[in-house]
This record gives structure tokens, sequence and C-alpha cells, in this order.
């Protein structure tokens, strides 16, 4: 029996793939799979416990022992709520740190192969394409400018009554950047085989259709 479809988006932080990731998906009736969301739970985990973010071995070990679940767009970890706790910029750095270590990584394998659930999956994050679903049935790198991502960040925490400065969130996406395309395991890349979808001057609606016809033709 073949296994449920994939539809693979990697890219930058705050590129809006979560967003285009999560409607497409509602869209098609499939299920989402937000992977930086695991990132950030082991942040926010291993800071409750007091694990150091140098600790691979620690932080592999506290990985199958949380209790994380996905409700209504609401994330529990041990029964909390931690939705908007693990979406601070702290926790964002936190999660990039932790995130380059092979034993965070491989910890969280089999969590994310678990989501693969008919009728299908659409899956973001930074190596859905290259390492978790390689077959994946399209691969999407969706990119924007530096300047286009900070200023998306900006409003969306102004939005939530977050105070936040532009040229701080600026120097920490760029940062995030480096950390995340220059590490040894599972570096952000553009898959083989994937399309690059430049969204910087593109509406949401705009880059979820693009995906959606994409996808159309992929499994025509
Ligand atoms: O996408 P988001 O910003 O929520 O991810 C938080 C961090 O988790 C990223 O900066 C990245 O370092 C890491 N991450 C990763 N692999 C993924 C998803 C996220 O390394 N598939």
């Amino acid at each position: 029996m073949s296994l449920p479809p994939v539809i693979a988006i990697d890219g930058p932080t705050a590129s809006g793939k979560g967003t285009v990731a999560s409607l497409v998906a509602q869209q098609l009736g499939f299920h989402y799979l937000d992977s930086g969301a695991l990132y950030r739970l082991v942040a926010l985990a291993s800071a409750k416990q007091g694990v150091e973010v140098k600790n691979s071995t620690k932080l592999g070990f506290l990985v199958p022992k949380l209790l994380i679940s996905f409700k209504n767009g609401q994330i529990f970890l041990d029964g909390e709520d931690v939705t908007d706790a693990i979406r601070t910029e702290n926790i964002g750095l936190r999660a990039s740190a932790l995130a380059i270590y092979a034993e965070v990584r491989s910890a969280l394998f089999d969590l994310q192969h678990s989501f693969r659930q008919t009728p299908g999956l659409v899956a973001d994050g930074r190596d859905m394409a290259s390492v978790i679903f390689p077959d994946a049935v399209l691969k999407v790198f969706l990119t924007a400018t530096a300047a286009a991502r900070a200023e998306r960040r900006y409003k969306q925490l102004i939005a939530k009554g977050i105070s936040a400065r532009l040229k701080d969130l600026l120097q920490d996406l760029q940062e995030r950047d480096a950390r995340d395309s220059s590490r040894g395991t599972a570096p952000l890349l553009v898959a083989d085989g994937a399309k690059v979808l430049e969204a910087s001057n593109l509406t949401i609606d705009q880059a979820v259709k693009t995906v959606l016809d994409w996808y159309q033709s992929a499994i025509a």
C-alpha cells in the first residue's frame, strides 16, 4: 500500500511558510505538521528543566519523554497550553541553537513521521524535503528577502501586543538564517527537485494558490 502524499514546504524563518502550509492543508483536507514547533517545544521544555542548550545528550534523552499534543491550532506540552510561550524570539533562538545537534534531530524523526496519515500531509520546516520526507510529491522552498521577513515578524508581534524593534528582529533572523544554513546536520537548503517560491511580493492567497497549482500538476 502506498503512503499518503506529502507536500514539503521548507524555508527560512518568517517567510510565511507556516501560514501558507496550514492554508494549503486546510484547502486539501490534509494533516499539517509544523516541525519548527517541535524544536521550539524542545527549547521550552529544556529551558524549564534547566538543561543546557549545549548538552546534546541530555536534550536527546529529553525528547521521547515530552508529552506533546496539537489540538485545534493549540499546542500542549505536558498538558499545559504553550501555544504562545513557544513563539517568543528567545525560544526561537534557543530552538535554532539546539537544532544543530544530530541527537535532537534524530529523536524527533519518528514523531514527525507519525503525522503522515491519510488523506495526506503538508509539512513545513527546514529539512522536510531533504531529510524527513524525501519522497514528497511536491517540494517547495518558500522564501522572501530578510527585510520583508523582518517586517512580517514585526507586524505579527505588534498585532499580538508584543513590543518589538525592527532592527533587532532583522538581526535575530539573520543570525538564525546563518546558523540554520551553515550547520552540518540537515542544513536549510533548496532540496533536489524543490520549486522555489519567492514570496516577498506575493499575498498569502497568491502563495497558497501557487502551491495548490503546483500540487495539481504534480499529481496529474
Ligand atoms: O520554523 P521556526 O522558526 O518555528 O523554527 C524554529 C527553529 O527550529 C528554526 O530556527 C530552526 O533552527 C529549527 N528547525 C529545524 N528544522 C525544522 C524546523 C525548525 O532545524 N524542520
